[in-house]
């Protein structure tokens, strides 16, 4: 969407979907960070390194912070550029020739790279489990006990 000028007559059809599905993933994210909050949580994974243990939870609250940032960045744009009432309602004025003119447009592009970096890092985490600890912990994140500790943590994979 970036590279399309906001003059594109099909602008303003990509910028419904996308302000759309953003503010959804922002109220997605909210639902799922009270569920979590609220709900009893499966013990703290073990990777046998103390480094990678607290990596991995400075990247998941990483996560959820970047998130929440990217929806707060992109609505802070539509607020400055009246997007709310340009692209739902019709009215205001129009679009403005370069959304870069607002800091949060410039917030909301660095935020996406480091999102994007981190869900790399994220993604290795989660092939470092898969595939070298054996430990299947994307199990983890389907339905569940959360009431014993025991079975819910998460067991290396042993080497006969
Ligand atoms: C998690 C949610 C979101 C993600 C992952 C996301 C992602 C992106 C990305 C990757 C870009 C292009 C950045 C660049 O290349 O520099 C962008 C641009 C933009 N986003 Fe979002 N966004 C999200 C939420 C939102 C929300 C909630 C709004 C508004 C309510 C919004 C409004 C915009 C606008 C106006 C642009 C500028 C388009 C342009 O420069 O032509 N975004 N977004
Ligand atoms: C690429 C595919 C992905 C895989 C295979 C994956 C895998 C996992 C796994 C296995 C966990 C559980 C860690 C544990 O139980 O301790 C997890 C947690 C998490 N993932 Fe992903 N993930 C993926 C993509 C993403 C994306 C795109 C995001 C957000 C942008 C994300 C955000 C999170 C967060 C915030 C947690 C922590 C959940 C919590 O403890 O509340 N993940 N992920």
């Amino acid at each position: 969407m970036a590279n399309m000028e906001n003059s594109d007559p099909d602008k303003m059809f990509g910028l419904t979907g996308h302000m759309i599905w953003g503010l959804s993933i922002g109220a997605l994210m909210i639902i799922r960070l009270t569920t979590r909050i609220l709900s009893k949580s499966p013990q703290q994974t073990e990777s046998g390194n103390v480094m990678l243990n607290s990596g991995a939870r400075i990247a998941h609250l990483g996560l959820y912070f970047l998130v929440f940032a990217m929806v707060g960045s992109g609505i802070g744009i539509a607020i400055s550029a009246d997007l709310f009432s340009i692209v739902f309602s019709g009215s205001g004025p129009s679009l403005p020739a370069d959304f870069n003119i607002f800091p949060a447009r410039i917030a909301h592009g660095a935020i996406a790279s480091f999102l994007l970096i981190l869900i790399g890092l994220h993604f290795a985490g989660w092939a470092y489990h898969q595939f070298f600890l054996g430990d299947h912990l994307i199990n983890r994140m389907w339905f569940g006990k959360r009431n014993s500790p025991d079975e819910l943590t998460v067991q290396p994979k042993t080497t006969p």
